[in-house]
């Protein structure tokens, strides 16, 4: 149902466009995307793209269309490995991800997640476990949660790992959060959000990604911290977007509200093994020029 509030939106002038064209992006035209950057393009106002990736195959295609960074995402678990959750994802498992994608990926920056379990203890534990992650060709790590892990940012930060936060909803507190649930609404939310921010940029977070934050709230923090946002379910004001591959691109029958899904790679996967399927039943394939002569 459409409300005046809509209404009011709809009849509204167009937004002035004030981000670059595509093609006007400077961090385009470097051949390798480097921490310094991430904070350049913030300073431009030039929007940067980040998408998962957690093989080879996928991550060279992901990279040749221009993506900024590749997040090799716990979510590898449910996405590729048929968990139902981030939280059974190995440190083993990342590296075997991670590996693959820093061989494939010539432009992007290889983000890759610190698995749940793997650095909560203190910024040891953390140092181990990303130090792992960065021997396999990992550019940065991530890890999730604000204020008490300031600490261990700044150590792996000295030790001369990039690392980038993940604030709002936090998928590996997912049982404390209470399931899938936006996160920073009302006063005291935000303002836990926005100190949680300042204290990741503080301690040396490369960038910081925003999962299901109301839109002004990601704004605030956006225009609050000097390193750049990267929002999901968070609205256009952050400094870039990351989406889960499979989501954007239509693997699945069901996205997430906030996604956008931008092929429908799944059905053409379908068609594509349908078709070849019927010709082997039928005996069209392998034709002559298929097949070897004597
Ligand atoms: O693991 C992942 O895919 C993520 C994104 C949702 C940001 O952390």
């Amino acid at each position: 149902m459409s409300t005046s509030a809509d209404q009011s939106s709809a009849d509204a002038a167009p937004a002035e466009v004030t981000a670059p064209a595509a093609t006007e992006r400077q961090i385009a035209q470097v051949k390798k995307v480097r921490v310094h950057h991430l904070v350049g393009a913030k300073q431009r106002g030039e929007k940067l793209t980040m998408l998962t990736a957690y093989d080879a195959i996928t991550a060279r295609i992901l990279d040749a269309a221009g993506t900024d960074m590749l997040l090799v995402g716990d979510s590898l678990g449910n996405v590729m490995l048929g968990y139902d959750s981030t939280m059974p994802v190995t440190l083993d498992e990342m590296v075997v991800a991670t590996r693959s994608v820093a061989r494939a990926a010539t432009r992007a920056l290889v983000v890759a997640d610190l698995p749940f379990g793997t650095y909560e203890t203190g910024p040891e534990q953390a140092l181990a476990s990303a130090v792992r992650l960065m021997r396999v060709g990992a550019n940065a790590v991530k890890l999730e949660g604000g204020r008490p892990r300031a600490q261990t940012i700044k150590l792996l930060s000295d030790a001369g790992i990039p690392v980038v936060g993940h604030l709002g909803f936090t998928p590996q507190s997912v049982n404390k959060l209470g399931g899938f649930r936006v996160q920073g609404r009302g006063e005291d939310a935000q303002e836990a959000l926005l100190a949680d921010a300042a204290a990741l940029a503080e301690a040396g977070a490369i960038a910081i990604v925003l999962e299901m934050v109301p839109e002004p709230v990601a704004a605030r923090i956006t225009e609050a911290v000097p390193v750049p946002t990267i929002g999901i379910g968070a609205g256009v004001r952050c400094d870039g977007q990351v989406l889960v591959w499979t989501d954007m691109a239509g693997m699945t029958d069901w996205t997430p509200r906030f996604v956008r899904r931008f092929g429908e790679v799944g059905r053409a996967l379908q068609q594509a093994a349908q078709d070849y399927n019927a010709a082997v039943h039928n005996g069209s394939f392998p034709g002559s020029a298929e097949s070897f002569k004597a």
